[in-house]
């Protein structure tokens, strides 16, 4: 048999619901009904007047705001295309251009306007002035929202009786207390890998308890990683500095 050709799991029917960047099942943001108002309210005037209010939509990672923005966008060409407005939407990821000129550059192109992608790498201080945005924080979901949200995923990714209720419930509570919800789909799909690894047709608390250790595992490696990256900031800034050389032995057992 091929290495890359594994055999079949018998819990998992569909892991893409849980993947990290999964879109929403059935389409739309589940348990977000008034921050997905508050955005659209924010921005409804852009249909009549043809300006809008700047909205920084702030939050802990893995809380909805790219989903509920994706969703928003969408229904807002919907809204356009049907009432024939000539608004057009861009998404841009703005961890994947390296400065804020580059995200602008980037909003500008997609708009069909070609502007120099490098050469300025400061925003001029009247842009800047313009984008003065409204702040709008994304707030975590109480428990019932991520049971509710993970039991939707799990109808989808998940065989039809493998994952008992009460196991849902603890995992909710795992990925409440963590303060995201990805961390719940990810102790999800490491505990099916260990139910599947000893051939069991449901997965149980032990299972759980295991998936959840090792993502607190890697969670503490990412913090030594984040601390290591400041170290590293540090001795490059302090390099030529005199009074830092004695910290060298601290650097050195650390990195
Ligand atoms: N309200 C929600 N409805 C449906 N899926 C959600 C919701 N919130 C989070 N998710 C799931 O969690 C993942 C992470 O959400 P995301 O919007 O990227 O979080 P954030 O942008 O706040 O870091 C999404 O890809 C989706 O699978
Ligand atoms: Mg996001």
């Amino acid at each position: 048999m091929s290495l890359f050709n594994p055999e079949k799991s018998s819990i998992l029917q569909d892991p893409k619901w849980l993947q990290p960047l999964s879109d929403p099942p059935g389409g739309k943001p589940l348990c977000r009904d008034a921050d997905l108002k508050l955005i659209a309210r924010h921005i409804a005037d852009v249909f009549s007047s043809g300006q809008a209010r700047n909205l920084f939509i702030y939050g802990q990672p893995g809380m909805g705001k790219t989903v509920c923005v994706r969703h928003v966008l969408s229904e807002v060409d919907k809204h356009a295309s049907e009432t024939n407005n000539p608004i057009q939407t861009v998404y841009v990821n703005a961890g994947k251009t390296r400065t804020p000129y580059c995200t602008m550059a980037e909003i500008v192109k997609q708009l069909g306007v070609n502007v120099p992608s490098a050469g300025v790498v400061k925003l001029p201080e009247r842009v800047l002035s313009k984008l003065h945005p409204v702040l709008m924080y994304v707030a975590p979901y109480i428990r019932e929202g991520t049971t509710q949200l993970l039991r939707e995923l799990v109808e989808r990714a998940i065989k039809p009786n493998t994952v008992a209720d009460k196991m849902l419930t603890i995992i909710a509570k795992t990925a409440n207390d963590a303060g995201d919800i990805r961390f719940g789909f990810r102790i999800l799909l490491t505990a099916t890998m260990l139910a599947d690894k000893v051939r069991r047709k449901m997965i149980e608390a032990g299972d759980i308890a295991s998936a959840a250790e090792d993502e607190n595992r890697v969670r503490k490696l990412k913090v030594y990683e984040t601390l290591r990256d400041q170290l590293l900031k540090l001795k490059k800034k302090h390099q030529k500095d005199q009074a830092w050389n004695g910290k060298e032995f601290l650097y050195r057992s650390l990195l």
